[in-house]
């Protein structure tokens, strides 16, 4: 195979070109803090609300904040890359579009490929999030959902016997979707409502929680190591934020808004980088409140920030925080099966995946049919697999397509020294280079499984790519380069 023939690649005047064509039907209404709130809509989920307590049981302890400090870090780096591409390529795109653009077609396809395991994967682990607060709610008020019903098959249950598959999981994935098929479309304004909501509730949790924590549970800060690797001390922490990265994932869908824009190549990075922040020093707190709150043993539930407000023992406070917990985990749920069929669409539109996904319905102009067929397999998945394997896999998945993006940025300097960047990156390839070493140490801290899960599934992704996507890809039917 010719190298030049898998490096075929759109140019990036082409894709601005496209995008601002297509951007005449988007009005650029978003100033820097509604694209600020749209991040953070996308970012605070299941990551904070479920993952942070079985992260601090099995893994880190106490240590958990620092685990979070390592995962804003890496993104930090990552996010100054995502901001000078979604600046420079300021069309609705994601990093497959970046990709295209500078690495050429069969990265993108790897990247897109890999976008799977964040979007579609990501909801299917959110929904299970949502499952566990939505069983703990109802049971508040004498309503149990069967434990058989509510965990992936093979999980023990109380009382003996094992689950069979979750099913609040699969409602959840099913409504969703029914509503992204009838062309439901979050307006910015009740998105800024509900990221109120999910903001008032973490910040609730982190000013009530505060004065009843213990200072005991937070000693020893980094439990010893048990001798195997990732279970407490310095590998626990490495691993406890290889699972917790999940937290952060979302960030990088502001940059599909970039036509949307007032400015973008200012709103972007602000965007970018200030719900990053934000996140950040609010994760750090939460975990340092929740930890303070419960011995960290006791975290491995699924609701732990629920266990953490009953700790406080104010009861209407702790039915607060789950509604709010769950109407938060609703919206990332809705976000990320949105993006799936977004990324699905422009890759059928490149001839890369079949027509079906970028099929549009006459009268509610959405993907339909790849909504549908998006939340069956979302909601399969969700209703069999347990909630660590998936954050897991959506993590290191993630964290592979952050290399790629930063790897970018390396390389379109190269290529492209003369075009103009509105927002640069500094000290390149400093910058880039350290964001994808972060990214290399997070993915080194998790379980081999997850490693294997990975290769496999990127290798499904070659053989997808070779005997589908090559053969129809419209940029190699119009350079005549289809083999
Ligand atoms: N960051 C998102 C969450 O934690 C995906 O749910």
């Amino acid at each position: 195979m010719e190298a030049s023939n898998l490096m075929a690649r759109k140019s990036v005047d082409d894709i601005v070109a496209g995008g601002e064509a297509e951007s005449q039907t988007l009005s650029r209404s978003l100033g820097a803090l509604s694209i600020t709130a749209m991040g953070i809509g996308a970012i605070i989920g299941a990551g904070i609300f479920v993952l942070t307590g079985t992260a601090a049981a099995q893994y880190a302890g106490p240590g958990i904040m620092l685990s979070f400090v390592l995962g804003g870090i890496a993104c930090a780096f990552v996010g100054l890359c995502y901001s000078e591409m979604a600046a420079l390529i300021p069309v609705a795109g994601s990093s497959y579009t970046y990709t295209y653009a500078t690495l050429g077609e069969f990265f993108a396809w790897l990247i897109g490929w890999d976008l799977i395991l964040e979007y579609a994967m990501g909801a299917a682990t959110v929904a299970v999030g949502w499952s566990g607060y939505v069983t703990s709610i109802l049971k508040d008020v004498g309503i149990v959902i069967p434990a058989r019903f509510a965990h992936a098959p093979g999980t023990e249950i109380e009382g003996g016997g094992t689950a069979l598959f979750n099913l609040p999981a699969v409602l959840i994935v099913a409504v969703l979707t029914l509503m992204l098929m009838r062309g439901t479309k979050e307006s910015a304004r009740f998105n800024n409502v509900m990221v109120a909501v999910k903001l008032a509730v973490v910040l609730a949790f982190i000013g009530l929680g505060w004065s009843y924590t213990k200072s005991a549970n937070w000693s020893p800060l980094i439990p010893e190591n048990d001798g195997t690797f990732g279970h407490y001390g310095y590998s626990g922490i490495l691993r406890g934020a290889g699972v917790v990265f999940f937290a952060f994932i979302g960030f990088d869908a502001v940059s599909t808004a970039a036509q949307e824009a007032k400015r973008p190549q200012k709103d972007m990075p602000i965007g970018i980088l200030g719900s990053l922040a934000v996140c950040t020093i609010l994760y750090v707190l939460v975990a340092a409140v929740l930890t303070g709150l419960v011995p960290y043993k006791d975290l491995n539930v699924p609701d732990p920030i629920a266990k953490g407000v009953d700790a406080i023992g104010i009861g209407w406070f702790g039915a607060l925080i789950k509604l709010g917990a769950l109407t938060g985990l609703t919206t990332v749920i809705l976000v990320l099966l949105y993006g799936q069929s977004r990324i699905f669409y422009t890759m059928a539109s490149d001839g890369l995946l079949p027509k079906l996904f970028s099929h549009v319905h006459p009268t509610y102009q959405t993907p339909y049919r790849s909504q549908a067929l998006i939340g069956a397999c979302v909601a399969l998945v969700a209703a069999l697999v347990p909630i660590h394997i998936l954050g897991e896999m959506v993590s290191i998945g993630t964290l592979a397509a952050f290399c790629l993006v930063c790897g970018a940025v390396i390389h379109l300097r190269r290529t492209e020294k003369g075009m103009k960047r509105p927002f640069k990156v500094p000290a390149v390839p400093l910058v880039p280079i350290l964001g994808i070493g972060f990214c290399l140490l997070l993915m080194a801290g998790l379980p081999l499984d997850t490693w294997l899960r990975l290769v496999i599934w990127m290798a499904l992704g070659l053989v997808v790519y070779f005997v589908y996507g090559r053969k129809h890809s419209v940029l190699r039917k119009k350079n005549g380069t289809t083999a």
